[in-house]
């Protein structure tokens, strides 16, 4: 009888510590944030920066494609646009994304009086500080143009690119493609529009193609603090290459 008091307990004690010990699934890859802060040394950093949005369907279908890859990147946003598209300026803060400065109406600064500038930029800063709470925000000015005036108002570190596919231009997406991974070296700023369905489905394939290559994706404040490069408002930034 003393036997036949032991069985449960015992069977009990084995199911319990099997249900403990049972190796665990992996979660899954797509969803592990590719927070590279802090980034791992030597690793092969690139910065995907879209311009020219927010716009619902092509910024939407980016964000979905970007959370699948669990990939950071940086927008710089028309200020205009933000009012129609407040939950997707959201979403990017929330997913990780930086956000940044494009102007209010996609004007080239470097034409504008030194009160016209500051108000492109101001306009747009308020909107985001509103919506974002945040306060600081680079700027990229639209077709890389900046001038004297610009240095010295803007405020905020002025953020241009190393790799630009014209994406704009053919709206080819294997082209694009190509000329990006062509191009690409470690520490690259990469000019994107997340406006264009044909940037959208090459800025995927980029991402699949260069984490197979070993590229990390970081947000372009990341990529200099990676690099211990720190952002000085009125300077130009085109791209962080690592040291040495
Ligand atoms: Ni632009």
């Amino acid at each position: 009888m003393a036997r036949r008091e032991w069985f449960w307990p015992l069977v009990l004690f084995f199911l319990l510590a099997a249900l403990l010990l049972w190796p665990r699934p992996e979660p899954p890859k797509a969803m592990e944030a590719d927070a590279l802060t802090p980034v791992a040394e030597g690793t092969k950093l690139v910065a995907l920066t879209f311009d020219d949005g927010p716009k619902a369907r092509t910024t939407a279908k980016l964000l979905d494609g970007l959370d699948q890859r669990g990939v950071k990147a940086t927008f710089f946003l028309i200020g205009a646009q933000i009012e129609d598209n407040r939950e997707l300026v959201l979403r990017m803060a929330q997913s990780g994304h930086q956000v940044g400065i494009h102007t209010y109406d996609h004007v080239a600064l470097s034409d504008l009086s030194e009160s016209d500038m500051t108000a492109q930029v101001e306009r747009t800063r308020q909107a985001l500080q509103e919506l974002l709470g945040d306060e600081s925000f680079f700027l990229r000015p639209p077709y890389g143009l900046v001038s004297d005036t610009v240095l010295r108002h803007a405020q905020t570190p002025l953020i241009l690119w190393s790799v630009d596919p014209e994406d704009w231009h053919k709206r080819n997406v294997q082209r694009e493609v190509a000329h990006i991974v062509s191009h690409v070296q470690d520490g690259d700023i990469i000019l994107m529009h997340d406006i264009f369905p044909e940037s959208v489905e090459a800025a995927l394939q980029v991402i699949d193609q260069l984490h197979h290559a070993g590229y990390a994706f970081v947000t372009v404040e990341e990529l200099f603090a990676a690099r211990g490069t720190a952002l000085e408002p009125g300077q130009v930034y085109r791209y962080c290459p690592p040291p040495g």
